[in-house]
């Protein structure tokens, strides 16, 4: 098999870079902020399922579509869409969906590191043993004070942006592989100790029959689209992110021992990584239901609910200061390695345009990070500016990963399944069993658009109505 494209921006060594990368991508403040917390704002069990059939028929199929284009194109999303669009001959106005990803891209980018910036404050905290014998309400207490302190979250912000950008700026191929080898492995570790110390506390019992009991009653409109939205958000889908490292991925393995060349399979690493990444959330969900509960807080309290929980196990558990540093250096390395991932498409895409690779990061960087302050303020100074689904923040996270992800995912969808070539999918794809490749493609053309649409007009007739 020719090479077909050899990428401009680099390539991941073998199969598991890419791995490794795109779960990188994956897990971060998706799995194990933002899914606790909406999980306890949306009554639990029901909204738990329906977000994991999500993954399962909407998220994988359309992992592998973006996946598919990316290494099919080379380039980053917008030009990687216009190219298969030309070789289809429609209108390259396809690349539209590219440029609205990097509209996600930059709002995504200035609240995720606004929560990250958190995590990075909440090192220091447990450093300096701020968490030992701390009770429920000093916890809370806490965080609103964070909060409260517009200049130290933006300091914190500012931080994490120079981090990211600074990655994005020598090319997400150097360092980053590195990391995540090691971090990785790291969070599923430290997880499973907070998991056990859960298991110690008396609210266990509640907490995992919260987030397991299926009580369908409890689900309304709006968590049904929540769901949806977080399936997209934590397999970072319908931005391009995947997309752009699925550009770097190899098409073949290297021989080994004088074999010849395997095609690198697309869909089952695709499994591997929405398996990973939903190990992480509900790992986090039941490390920290059973704080909630055993603590009486309130399942429904929000952002704040992992800065407000996981201090208590700290402050209780034996070695608490050194796991507590710990983790929260590792959920820093996690939404690091995902914020990377959102800055990376926008940049490629500068890059193709002609800029340097440093000067686009920079670019991107102070543009997320301006926008990012209206979220840093949104905790404070405007708090009580409210407007459509609430704070400037709020609006931000909801727009981008409620709406838009969702829907940069459907045009994602129908991009592979109907505009592209089918005898290009298919080759791209390479899987193995023709009957599973029918099923992708029945999933990506048919199921996939028409499920997200179907819940979205659920959820707007709910609302109406
Ligand atoms: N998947 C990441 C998370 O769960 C967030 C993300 C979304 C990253 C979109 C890239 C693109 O934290
Ligand atoms: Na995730």
């Amino acid at each position: 098999m020719k090479q077909e494209n050899k990428p401009v921006h680099g390539m991941w060594a073998n199969r598991w870079v890419f791995i490794l990368a795109a779960t990188g991508s994956a897990v971060g403040l998706g799995n194990i902020w933002r899914f606790p917390y909406i999980t306890g704002e949306n009554g639990g069990g029901a909204f738990v399922l329906l977000y994991l059939l999500c993954i399962a028929v909407v998220g994988v199929p359309i992992m592998a579509a973006e996946v598919m284009i990316g290494r099919k194109g080379g380039m980053s999303p917008i030009n990687s869409m216009r190219k298969l669009a030309l070789d289809s001959k429609v209108s390259q106005r396809w690349s539209g969906i590219g440029h609205m990803g990097v509209l996600s891209a930059f709002l995504i980018l200035s609240f995720y590191s606004v929560v990250a910036s958190w995590a990075l404050y909440y090192v220091w905290e447990s450093v300096i043993g701020g968490f030992q014998g701390i009770t429920a309400a000093e916890s809370g207490a806490r965080f609103d004070a964070l909060l409260a302190d517009p200049w130290l979250m933006m300091g914190c912000h500012t931080l994490f942006m120079v981090l990211t950008m600074v990655v994005v700026g020598r090319g997400v191929k150097g360092g980053l592989e590195k990391a995540v080898e090691i971090l990785m492995p790291l969070l599923f570790v430290l997880l499973v100790v907070l998991v056990g110390y859960a298991a110690t506390t008396p609210g266990f019992k509640q907490g995992v029959s919260f987030l397991f009991a299926f009580d369908f009653s409890k689900l309304n409109g709006q968590a049904v689209i929540t769901a949806v939205g977080q399936a997209f958000f934590t397999l970072s889908l319908g931005m391009g992110a995947i997309m752009a490292y699925g550009a770097y991925m190899p098409r073949e393995t290297v021989g080994k021992k004088g074999g010849k060349p395997q095609p690198v399979s697309i869909m089952s690493t695709v499994i591997i990584i929405a398996l990973l990444d939903t190990l992480v959330a509900l790992g986090s969900g039941v490390a920290m239901f059973p704080l909630t509960f055993s603590n009486g807080l309130e399942v429904g309290q929000g952002p704040g609910m992992m800065f407000v929980t996981l201090p208590l196990a700290f402050g209780q558990m034996p070695g608490g200061v050194l796991f507590g540093t710990l983790f929260f250096v590792l959920v820093v390395s996690a939404a690091w390695s995902s914020s990377i991932s959102l800055g990376e498409p926008v940049v490629a895409w500068l890059v193709e345009r002609g800029l340097g690779r440093g000067k686009a990061a920079a670019l991107v960087g102070l543009g997320a990070w301006l926008l990012g302050i209206g979220s840093v303020l949104s905790f404070n100074l405007w708090k009580d500016h409210t407007f459509l689904v609430g704070t400037f923040f709020d609006n931000v996270e909801f727009l981008s990963t409620t709406v838009m992800l969702p829907l940069g995912g459907v045009l994602i969808a129908i991009f592979a399944g109907w505009v592209m070539k089918e005898t290009h999918a298919r080759k791209e794809l390479a899987m193995k069993s023709f009957p599973l490749y029918l099923v992708w493609r029945a999933l990506v053309r048919i199921f996939s658009p028409a499920a997200v649409i179907a819940l979205f007009t659920y959820t707007i007739w709910k609302m109406v109505f």
